[in-house]
C-alpha cells in the first residue's frame, strides 16, 4: 500500500510487484524517452522491477530492437533520476527492452503482439500478465483497447485467475463530461474498472503522499483543519516554462484542461477531504470524490467573477528573452487557448462551508513552483494589536516542488526591551533531513500499476466529479472568447484580474 510507505521503513514495498511485461503504446512520444523509460530503469537499479519483467515499445515508426534500445539508453543518460549509466546494469536493462513496429489499427499488427508476447512469456517467465501503457493521442484509446481485447490480449477478471491485465491511460481522461462519459463506457465494454488504471502524475510525487500522512498522522493540524479556524486556501501550480515543442498538444488542451482538471483538483481533494475509513485504494478514493462532488458549481453569470483566464506575451525569463505563447511553434497568431488559470471555489460540506479556496496555474510563471497553503484566521486583536504592533496569519505551507517541505509562519517577539512583532518560520525540508533523492512520480506509479494497488490513481467517479466542474467554464470560454489575450508578460504572475480576484477580499496570493 503506497500511502503507507512514509510512515515506515519496512513498508517500502509491502507487496511484491509481480513478473509481467509492459507494453507501451506510443513509444517513441517524448513521454516513453523523458519518463517511463528512465523510471523503469531506476526501478531496476533499486530492484523494485519484478525479477520476471519485459518492456516492449509499440509504435508506429519503423524501427529495430537494438535502434529502440540505443535511443532509450540516450535518453536515460539525458533524465534518469540516477546517473551515470552504469554498463552491467544497462546491458542486463537493455536485454529485456523490445520495439513492436505496427499502426495501432492494423490487425495483424495485434496477431504478431500475441505471438511475440506468448515467445516472451515462454523465455521470460512472466507469466500472461500484462500491463498496456496508452501513451498515445486520446482519440487511439478505445481503439486499442478494441483491439486488444479482439485478439484475445485482455484477461477476463471474472473468468481467469492466473493471469491479469491492467490498462495505464494517459491524462486527459476526455475533453470534457460528456467525452470522458463516452470514453468510459467504450474502456468499459473490455475492461473492468478494477483494470483501469488513470494515471495522474501528481499522485505519485512524494510530497502529495504525504498530504495524508501529514494531516491524519499529526493530530494538532488535524483539529485546525477546518472553517472555524482555517481563513482560506491557496494552491498554486506554477511553472516557468513555457509550451516548448508542444505546441500542437496545448491548443487542444488548454491550461484548463491540462492541469487544474487533474493535478489541481488531486491536489484540492487530498486537502480538502474527510478520514477514510481505511488506507484501502476505495475508501481513500471515496472520500476524494465526495470533496469533487461538492464543490459548488459556478454560475453562468458569475463565471468571469471567480474564473480569471491568461495567456503570456513575450517577456524575461531568468534574464532570458522568451517568446509570446502566440509566437510559438504550432500556435495559432490568434489563439485564444489560455496559459493561465485562476479560480475561487467553494466546497459545499460541513468542514468546508463559506471557506474560500483559491487556485491558479500559469505558464511562463517567474519560477516553478507547486504548493499548497493554508492562511489561518487572525488571533483576536485584543492585546498587542491594541498596543499598535501589527500581526500576521499564521500560514502552513506544503510545498510540493521544488525545495520540498513545509513550513509553519508563526509570529514571534522579536528580542530586545520593546516588544516588536515579526512573522518567522518553522521550516522542515525533505532534502536536509532525509538526504535523499525521493523516486520519480512515475517510478512509483509504474511499481504500483504492477503491485495491483490504485491507489494513486484516478478512479472513474473522480474524473467524472472532476468535469463536471470545469465544464461549464469551457463552455463560457468557448462562448465568449477573450478580447484582451495576451495579458501578461512571461516572468510575471499572471494577469492583473487573477490580483482583484483576491484583493477585492482583502487577501492577496502568496509570493511562493
Ligand atoms: C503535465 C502537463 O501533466 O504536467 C504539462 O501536461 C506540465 O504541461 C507538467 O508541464 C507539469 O508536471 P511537473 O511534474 O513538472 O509539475
Amino acid at each position: 500500500m503506497s500511502f503507507i510507505n512514509p510512515l515506515h521503513e519496512a513498508s517500502i514495498v509491502s507487496k511484491a510487484p509481480s513478473p509481467c511485461v509492459l507494453v507501451i503504446f506510443g513509444a517513441t512520444g517524448d513521454l516513453t524517452a523523458r519518463r517511463l523509460v528512465p523510471a523503469l530503469y531506476n526501478l531496476s537499479l533499486e530492484k523494485q522491477l519484478p525479477g520476471q519483467f519485459v518492456c516492449i515499445g509499440f509504435a508506429r515508426r519503423d524501427k529495430s530492437h537494438e535502434d529502440f534500445r540505443r535511443e532509450m539508453r540516450s535518453a536515460i543518460e539525458k533524465f534518469s533520476r540516477i546517473k551515470p549509466v552504469e554498463d552491467a546494469l544497462w546491458k542486463n536493462f537493455s536485454e529485456r527492452l523490445f520495439y513492436h513496429r505496427s499502426e495501432f489499427d492494423h490487425d495483424e499488427g495485434y496477431e504478431s503482439l500475441s505471438a511475440f508476447l506468448q515467445q516472451i512469456d515462454g523465455k521470460f517467465g512472466t507469466k500472461g500478465n500484462r500491463i498496456f501503457y496508452l501513451s498515445t493521442q486520446p482519440s487511439f484509446f478505445p481503439l486499442i483497447v478494441e483491439k486488444l481485447h479482439h485478439h484475445h490480449l485482455i484477461a477476463d477478471v471474472n473468468k481467469e485467475k492466473t493471469r491479469w491485465t491492467r490498462v495505464i491511460i494517459e491524462k486527459p481522461f476526455g475533453r470534457d463530461l460528456e467525452s470522458a462519459i463516452s470514453l468510459q463506457q467504450k474502456m468499459c465494454q473490455h475492461l473492468d474498472e478494477s483494470q483501469i488504471y488513470r494515471i495522474d502524475h501528481y499522485l505519485g510525487k512524494e510530497t502529495v503522499q504525504n498530504l495524508l500522512v501529514f494531516r491524519f498522522a499529526n493530530s494538532i493540524f488535524e483539529s485546525v483543519w477546518n472553517n472555524n479556524h482555517i481563513d482560506h486556501v491557496q494552491i498554486s501550480v506554477a511553472e516557468d516554462l513555457g509550451v516548448g515543442t508542444r505546441g500542437n498538444f496545448f491548443e487542444e488542451a488548454g491550461m484548463l484542461r491540462d492541469i487544474v482538471q487533474n493535478h489541481m483538483m488531486q491536489l484540492l481533494s487530498l486537502t480538502a477531504m474527510e478520514p477514510p475509513i481505511s488506507l484501502n485504494a476505495d475508501d481513500i478514493r471515496d472520500e476524494k470524490t465526495k470533496v469533487l462532488e461538492s464543490i459548488r458549481p459556478i454560475k453562468h453569470e458569475e463565471m468571469d467573477k471567480y474564473v480569471v483566464r491568461g495567456q503570456y506575451d513575450a517577456g524575461f525569463i531568468n534574464g532570458e528573452q522568451v517568446v509570446s505563447y502566440r509566437d510559438e511553434d504550432n500556435v495559432a497568431k490568434d489563439s485564444s487557448v489560455e496559459t493561465y488559470v485562476a479560480m475561487q471555489l467553494f466546497i459545499d460540506n460541513w468542514r468546508w462551508s463559506g471557506i474560500p479556496f483559491y487556485l491558479r496555474a500559469g505558464k511562463r510563471l517567474p519560477k516553478r513552483a507547486t504548493e499548497i497553503a493554508i492562511t489561518f484566521k487572525e488571533a483576536p486583536g485584543v492585546f498587542f494589536q491594541q498596543e499598535g504592533h501589527a500581526y500576521y496569519s499564521n500560514v502552513l505551507a506544503i510545498r510540493i516542488q521544488p525545495n520540498e517541505g513545509i513550513s509553519l509562519k508563526i509570529n514571534c517577539k522579536v528580542p530586545g526591551l520593546t516588544s516588536p512583532i515579526q512573522p518567522v518560520k518553522m521550516d522542515f525540508r525533505y532534502g536536509s533531513y532525509f538526504g535523499t533523492m525521493p523516486p520519480e512520480a512515475y517510478e512509483r506509479l509504474i511499481c504500483d500499476s504492477m503491485i495491483g494497488d490504485s491507489t494513486l490513481f484516478a478512479r472513474n467517479d473522480e474524473v467524472t466529479a472532476s468535469w463536471r466542474f470545469i465544464t461549464p467554464i469551457l463552455q463560457h470560454w468557448e462562448e465568449h472568447k477573450p478580447s484582451t489575450f495576451p495579458n501578461y508578460q512571461a516572468g510575471t504572475w499572471g494577469p492583473q484580474s487573477a490580483d482583484l480576484m483576491l484583493t477585492r477580499e482583502n487577501r492577496q496570493w502568496r509570493l511562493v
